[in-house]
C-alpha cells in the first residue's frame, strides 16, 4: 500500500505577460475556458483524483483567485431564491471543504522549482501532486486520476509525458526513457528544455506530476538551472534511483493556455464538446470561417 496522495500544490503566481492587457488586474488562472476559469479545470481534476487539500503558491494580485473558491452567500443566497438550482450548483461545485485550501505567497518569482518548495510546510512529509493550470487536458479518466492508479500500483514519483516534435524539445523538461510499454516509460533521465540536438528523446513533461516529499530537500538548495530559475524537473532528476520514477502518456487532447493560439484552441475544442453548445457553436465557426 503506498502512502496516499491527498494534497496537491497550483502554481498561480506567473504574471501572465503574454496576456496583456487582459492580465493588468486579472489573474492568468482566472481567464475562462468557455465559461469556467483555467484554473477551476485543475481542481476539478485534483478532486476527481481525490486530493483532499489545495495549496495555491500566490503572488500580488491574485486575490481573484482567493475570492473564486470562497463561499459567497449574497450570490448563492439569490440565486436559491430565484430557484436557478442550476447555476447554485456550478457555484458550489468546485468550491473545497473548510480548512481545506490554503495560500501561500511566493514572494519572487525564482521558478517553478521555487514555487514548489514554497508550499513545503503544507505539503509535510506526504507525497503530493503538482497541476499546472495553463496545461488544460481534455481526457476521460481525467489525467492525474490516471496518474494515481499507477502511483497506487507502483510508487514513487510518476510524471505525465507527451511526445513532441523534435524542434519543440526546448519548450519542455524531456525525459531520458528506459523500458517503456507504449503506456508507462521509466524515466532514466531528465532534462530541462535541452535543445533538439541534445535531447535525449522528444518525451516531453506535461503539468502533472506526482512527487515523494524528499524532493523538498533538493529544492532547498535554491539552483539556478535553464533560463537563471529554480528548476522543478532539476530536483526530479535527484530523485530518480531513491524510489521508482515512472511517466504516464497522456490521453486526450492537452492544450497549452499559456499561449494565446493553445487558449483559442481550447476555448473552440471546449464548445464544440459541450452538449448545449455543440450545435451553435460548430454552426458559428463554419459562419466566421466563411466571414474571414
Ligand atoms: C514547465 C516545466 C517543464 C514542463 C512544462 C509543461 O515549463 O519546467 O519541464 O515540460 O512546464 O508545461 P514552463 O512551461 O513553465 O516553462
Amino acid at each position: 500500500m503506498q502512502q496516499p496522495v491527498r494534497k496537491a500544490i497550483f502554481p498561480v503566481g506567473g504574471l501572465g505577460t503574454r496576456f496583456l492587457p487582459a492580465t493588468k488586474a486579472l489573474p492568468k488562472e482566472m481567464l475562462p475556458i468557455v465559461d469556467m476559469p483555467l484554473i477551476e479545470y485543475a481542481v476539478q481534476e485534483a478532486m476527481a483524483a481525490g486530493i483532499e487539500e489545495f495549496i495555491f503558491v500566490t503572488g500580488r494580485g491574485k486575490s481573484a483567485i482567493e475570492d473564486h473558491f470562497d463561499r459567497h452567500f449574497e450570490l448563492e443566497t439569490t440565486l436559491s431564491e430565484r430557484g436557478k438550482t442550476e447555476a447554485l450548483e456550478l457555484v458550489l461545485q468546485s468550491t473545497p471543504k473548510p480548512g481545506r485550501i490554503a495560500y501561500v505567497r511566493q514572494g519572487e518569482p525564482l521558478g517553478l522549482g521555487h514555487a514548489v518548495w514554497c508550499a513545503r510546510r503544507f505539503v509535510g512529509n506526504e507525497p503530493f501532486a503538482v497541476l499546472l493550470a495553463d496545461d488544460l487536458i481534455m481526457s476521460d479518466p481525467p489525467t492525474l486520476a490516471r496518474m494515481v492508479e499507477v502511483y497506487e500500483e507502483r510508487g514513487g514519483n510518476v510524471i505525465s509525458l507527451m511526445e513532441v516534435p523534435s524542434e519543440h524539445t526546448s519548450r519542455y523538461g524531456i525525459v531520458e526513457p528506459g523500458d517503456d510499454d507504449g503506456r508507462i516509460v521509466d524515466v532514466q533521465g531528465l532534462v530541462e528544455k535541452p535543445r533538439p540536438e541534445s535531447a535525449p528523446s522528444n518525451l516531453a513533461i506535461v503539468g502533472r506530476y506526482i512527487l515523494q516529499p524528499d524532493i523538498m530537500d533538493y529544492l532547498s538548495l535554491g539552483s539556478l538551472g535553464t533560463g537563471n530559475e529554480i528548476q522543478l524537473t532539476d530536483s526530479m532528476i535527484k530523485l530518480i534511483g531513491n524510489h521508482p520514477f515512472h511517466g504516464l502518456r497522456l490521453t486526450g487532447t492537452r492544450f497549452d493556455c499559456g499561449t494565446k493560439i493553445g487558449f483559442l484552441e481550447a476555448n473552440v475544442a471546449y464548445a464544440l464538446g459541450r452538449n448545449d453548445l455543440d450545435g451553435d457553436a460548430r454552426s458559428s465557426i463554419a459562419a466566421i470561417l466563411e466571414a474571414f
